[in-house]
């Protein structure tokens, strides 16, 4: 075993865009596992939107201090057991933070089944896919020949949602940033159409893909597509509040987007946010539909590994810049 932990510091919270600056490597001991702990080595470590989000306050969780490791999930395997629940061997889902080691109470490990890919215990079957089938299914409902529109479709959560409309029986209709992306999203994924929000009126486009109107629009970005996406709603239409991707890596805007709240009144609209650990009772059924439509091949998992430990702080940048196809993670090499 390596005798060197290395650790990646969140030095200083960004104060507008996150930048390399804003981290440092570091080197710290391997922790010893207490009584009741394991020790765990990450595998790969799970690059989401919502690192950001955890650097400019509290949130679902407490905000991240600067000095600190970088917090963040990760699949590991356990090297030593201080608990009879786990074994050398065993892969676990784990808040291990950015580094190589973690010494962990067993209690707050999830010991995973062992698959290939593994990385699908980070993607479809983790927080990305339950986030995407539970949120859409739960808060948004739709039926089939409703209109849905889902927004950052070609990111982790966002482009297995959008097939879990079309699944459903819905309309798809996906947006995302540039050609290249919009392209893979009705050609590879086979999504009704696709809007690039950088290339100009989002409202405008959804106004002529939407004639009807949009029945549930699954919002990851919120501000000016929100804002798009609210003046095309139909009445009595679902808007599921997941995230909002386009907030994280800058100060507060000024203002909130318009429409808030006259088109929530007169459109008749429900707006809901959720966070996936709330609708966990339905986990295991999701995972057990996710993995039917994956292994039918009706599910596509599209997955953006990037190899080295040291590269996550530009991987993290890169997420939030649109680079991204899918779900992004980092393989601990
Ligand atoms: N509620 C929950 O329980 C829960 C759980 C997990 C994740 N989430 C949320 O799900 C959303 C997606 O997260 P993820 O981790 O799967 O990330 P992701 O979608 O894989 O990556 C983020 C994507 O956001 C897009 N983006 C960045 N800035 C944008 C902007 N200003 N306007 C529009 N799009 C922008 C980029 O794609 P483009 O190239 O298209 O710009 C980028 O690829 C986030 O809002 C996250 O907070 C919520």
């Amino acid at each position: 075993m390596q005798r060197v932990n290395r650790q990646i510091i969140l030095t200083e919270k960004p104060q507008e865009k996150l930048s390399l600056a804003n981290f440092a490597l570091a080197e710290g001991e391997v922790p010893a596992p207490g009584e009741g702990e394991a020790l765990v080595r990450t595998r790969y470590i799970s690059l989401d939107a919502a690192n950001r989000a955890w650097m400019q306050g509290v949130t679902y969780r407490a905000a991240l201090s600067s000095g600190e490791v970088m917090a963040g999930g990760a699949l590991a395997e356990v090297v030593e057991s201080r608990d009879p629940s786990l074994a050398p061997g065993d892969i676990v889902s784990a808040e291990t933070g950015w580094q190589d080691y973690a010494a962990l109470p067993a209690k707050r490990l999830s010991k995973l089944p062992k698959m290939a890919p593994l990385t699908h215990l980070l993607s479809v079957y983790g927080v990305t896919g339950l986030t995407a089938y539970l949120g859409l299914l739960r808060v948004g409902d739709p039926k089939p020949g409703e209109t849905v529109v889902v927004s950052a479709a070609a990111g982790a959560v966002g482009s297995i949602a959008a097939q879990v409309a079309k699944l459903k029986g819905a309309r798809a209709i996906g947006i995302a940033g540039g050609a290249e992306k919009c392209g893979w999203l009705t050609d590879t994924l086979g999504l009704d159409a696709a809007v690039d929000y950088k290339a100009g009126d989002v409202r405008r486009q959804l106004r002529g893909l939407c004639p009807d109107g949009i029945d549930v629009y699954f919002d990851n970005v919120g501000g000016d597509v929100f804002e798009a996406a609210l003046f095309n709603m139909a009445n009595h239409g679902r808007v599921v509040c997941c995230g909002a991707v386009s907030q994280y890596d800058k100060a507060p805007p000024p203002h909130g987007p318009r429409g808030v709240p006259g088109l929530i009144v007169t459109k008749r609209l429900k707006v809901e946010g959720f966070v996936v650990m709330d609708f966990y009772d339905g986990r295991d059924a999701a995972l057990d539909q996710l993995r039917t439509w994956v292994e039918s091949g009706q599910l596509k998992v599209q997955e953006d590994i990037i190899d080295g430990f040291e590269k996550l702080p530009a991987a993290l940048i890169g997420l939030l810049a649109g680079e991204n196809r899918g779900k992004r993670m980092v393989k601990v090499d």
